[in-house]
């Protein structure tokens, strides 16, 4: 099935942006901590274990789409320090969230607003510090000031960094659907493995669902997510539903190397087609 996206998919008999309660936003980014960040249903995190398998461009061509059916998008560069929504973008932010975690502006202060993909973004800072070593305390205050922001919109996306380590495993708590992308390297599928592992075992962590990308076809896809279940079933008792198949496409990367969203670039094209079906499905399944 191809969806065409050129045009925005808010048609009769598809999903219609729900009425967003007129949340008054409190932020609390700068205030002490006082409990963990509770999650929010409509915050969703793309994650991989492995870096390089396409989270960040999938994360923005997912925004991008999102925002096309009418869904008011905010997109969090979670790769805090190697941060790169605003490279692929070629945005220049003037705040991030560097400052809000050195408590210099406060989350709402820092959001950039994409005007080509109408969402908003709140982006990191490469060269900035690491994820790992931003302490507790301060990620949650963060966390808590992105779960309160999250009642302004439709959907908030989270740009994961690789890895699992605790600050990730963080991040990943604040939302209620984890996407996780693999491709067809044995190292995707053991890391994503050792992520999803973590997100069934540990508590407050969010349903796992899968994407296969960058693959050679929709058969290839499918053995790829086949590897990587079979592992999950027979391991961890659970397998995880796969959202879809997004084929290898020469113009991701075209559209990377000239800092636009492929949705802007080349609307038609495979890649983009296959995003919107996943978007398509999880808008539906929101509905
Ligand atoms: N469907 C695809 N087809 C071809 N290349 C892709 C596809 N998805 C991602 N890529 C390429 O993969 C590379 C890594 O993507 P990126 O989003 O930065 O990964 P990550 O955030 O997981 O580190 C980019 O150079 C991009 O061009
Ligand atoms: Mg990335």
């Amino acid at each position: 099935m191809c969806y065409h996206i050129c045009s925005p998919i808010t048609k009769e008999n598809e999903p219609q942006p729900k009425n967003i309660k007129d949340k008054k936003m409190t932020d609390t980014a700068t205030q002490p901590v006082t409990q963990k960040a509770a999650k929010a249903e409509n915050i969703i995190a793309i994650a991989s274990g492995k870096g390089g398998v396409g989270k960040t461009w999938f994360a923005i061509t997912l925004s991008h789409i999102f925002a096309r059916s009418g869904r008011r998008v905010l997109l969090f560069d979670g790769d805090i320090g190697l941060a790169n929504v605003d490279v692929q973008l070629g945005l220049t932010p003037k705040r991030d969230l560097s400052s809000v975690f050195s408590g210099q502006s406060t989350m709402a202060d820092a959001i950039t607003r994409y005007d080509a993909g109408n969402f908003d973004i709140l982006a990191g800072r490469s060269g900035s510090t690491s994820l790992s070593a931003i302490p507790q305390e301060r990620l949650k205050a963060v966390g808590d000031a992105l779960v309160n922001l999250a009642g302004n919109y439709d959907y908030v996306i989270i740009d994961l960094g690789a890895g699992i380590e605790q600050n990730v495993q963080y991040l990943t708590s604040l939302a209620s659907k984890c996407v996780v992308v693999i491709n067809d390297e044995p190292t995707s599928l053991t890391d994503a493995y050792a992520f999803i592992k973590l997100c069934v075992t540990k508590p407050h962590m969010p349903d796992v669902h899968i994407v296969v990308n960058s693959a050679a076809s929709q058969k290839e896809g499918e053995k790829t997510y086949a590897a990587l279940t079979r592992a999950c079933t027979n391991f961890l008792n659970i397998t995880p539903p796969c959202l879809g198949i997004i084929r290898k496409d020469n113009k991701v990367k075209d559209s990377i190397r000239s800092q636009q969203s492929l949705i802007t670039k080349a609307p038609h094209t495979t890649a983009a087609s296959d995003a919107a079906a996943i978007s398509i499905k999880l808008l539906k399944h929101d509905e």
